[in-house]
């Protein structure tokens, strides 16, 4: 296999390891946050529901996180054995991270184990929700530590290259480049983001297929709530991250918006056809690129004829990016609707469309993740660490590629299907309602032992 076609398959690998593993880590970052808000909620409100939210979340949490380890162990294997040169000289910079990261699980790991293995045994059930504290914060300081590493990729700085050799090295300068803060802001929020709707969206399917129990409709109502503020959260970050484009990386927000002359009024196009550089049947809102990338109406936004050719990333990026915006401003929409029509009383959001728009929003918000990811990611093409290393001189010369290519896809299929599986049985093998009867039980129980001592 010659160094092109180890090229391709490198990269056709890494981004599929990479687009399974987003939405395992995604529900990983995202749901012990949810887990620990429905406990607390069950707590303060004395509302036996929340803390079976809080239950069964747990328990589905545990599956995604073992799907979500094998595929963080492929990615940081592949990162070696994919990329070597670009592991040799990032390795030495961004290792800290890295490394952070890996505590940051075990933290979460750890705390999770107690936390799972300790229902019911304690009677102040405040201090079983402490042991979620560090669960939730391990989890999204993992994507904090992680979304650094990929923020370095975009903005790589403290260090010097010198006749190819790296001296001053300085990790916490690393660390905190410009594109650490909107990057790992937009990761975080919408990791919540998605969880809250994936949630959501199991709820308002369980209202369709016939349950009429209150569990689910506290669930929905909880987790829509969240959706909302979360979505409104993701809306505002991903405008500082269009903003810390425009400056950093003016050739990401031009391609993703077909801007080709550097010009000031820059009107935002969404959807339509590209012929040449002539852009075709799109809706074109004035001003609002100007606004998105400098937050003026008249600013100039950096145009693509500014960069040599071969330092344009794909112009197909245009469309990942409206679909992580037109289902980031339609979740919005849904999540707040939702919220103003239970304040108003409206009956349309108890509707059969309504609640299968909400089950639509589960996927949206995974597919909204995957696009982000790939405009980010394909958006800093052609290089692997901007300015310095193209992603060619990065990749290894192994002629064996493609074969771990299909090996890892055979993988990941197995583990999606595996785990779609185990968390229906899991499920369904104890619906709600048996669950709430087996509790209910259990107190009785312990109240008629307590009474005959
Ligand atoms: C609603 C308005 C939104 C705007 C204006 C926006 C803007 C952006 C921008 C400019 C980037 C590129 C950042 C970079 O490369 O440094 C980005 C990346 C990303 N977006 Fe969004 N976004 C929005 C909504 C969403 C939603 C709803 C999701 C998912 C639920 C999402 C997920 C992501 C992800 C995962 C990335 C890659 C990580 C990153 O680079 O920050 N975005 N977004």
């Amino acid at each position: 296999m010659g160094n092109e076609e180890s090229v391709f398959f490198s990269r056709v690998l890494t981004e599929l390891t990479l687009s399974f593993h987003i939405i395992y880590a995604t529900i990983g970052v995202g749901v012990p946050l949810m887990i620990m808000i429905a406990q607390w909620v069950g707590i303060k409100k004395n509302d036996e529901h929340y803390i079976l939210l809080a239950r069964r979340w747990a328990r589905g949490f545990v599956i995604t996180v073992a799907v979500g380890v094998v595929t963080g162990t492929a990615i940081g294997m592949q990162l070696s054995l994919l990329w070597p040169n670009f592991m040799e000289l990032a390795g030495q910079v961004i290792a800290l991270p890295l490394f952070m990261e890996t505590f940051a699980f075990f933290f979460e790991a750890i705390f999770l184990g107690i936390y799972l293995y300790t229902w019911d045994r304690f009677d102040n059930q405040k201090k079983h929700l402490l042991l979620l504290v560090p669960v939730a914060l391990g989890a999204s300081f993992s994507a904090v530590f992680i979304t650094i590493v990929n923020a370095f990729m975009n903005a790589p700085q403290g260090f010097d290259l010198v006749d190819g050799e790296l001296v001053n090295i300085q990790p916490l300068v690393a660390m905190f480049n410009p594109a650490m803060p909107t990057k790992v802001a937009h990761v975080v929020i919408t990791a919540y983001m998605t969880s809250a709707f994936i949630l959501a969206a199991i709820a308002a399917f369980r209202l369709l297929k016939g349950s009429d129990h209150v569990y689910h409709k506290k669930a929905l109502f909880l987790t829509m709530k969240l959706g909302l503020i979360f979505s409104i959260g993701a809306a505002i970050i991903g405008d500082f991250s269009g903003k810390y484009l425009a400056e950093y990386q003016p050739e990401k927000l031009a391609a993703a918006e077909w801007h080709f002359e550097t010009e000031g009024e820059a009107p935002l196009m969404l959807y339509g056809i590209l012929d040449g550089q002539e852009v075709k049947y799109t809706i074109t809102i004035p001003y609002a690129l100007s606004i998105l990338a400098h937050s003026d109406p008249t600013a100039e936004v950096i145009g693509l004829n500014d960069f040599p050719e071969d330092e344009i990333p794909p112009l197909y990026i245009h469309y990942l990016f409206d679909t992580m915006v037109t289902i980031g401003v339609l979740m919005i929409m849904v999540s707040g609707l939702y919220w103003l029509g239970r304040h108003m009383r409206w009956r349309f959001i108890h509707s059969r469309w309504y609640r299968w728009l909400i089950v639509a929003g589960g996927p949206l918000t995974v597919i909204a993740i995957e696009a982000g990811w790939w405009y980010a990611e394909v958006g800093r093409q052609p290089w692997i660490l901007r300015d310095i290393m193209k992603v060619p001189e990065a990749a290894t010369t192994s002629g064996h590629v493609d074969t771990m290519l299909y090996l890892f896809a055979t993988l990941y299929l197995i583990l999606g299907v595996g785990s779609v599986v185990v968390l229906r049985r899991m499920f369904r093998n104890n619906p709600i309602e048996r669950e709430i009867a087996d509790r209910e039980a259990e107190v009785r129980e312990g109240t008629r032992k307590g009474g005959d001592h």
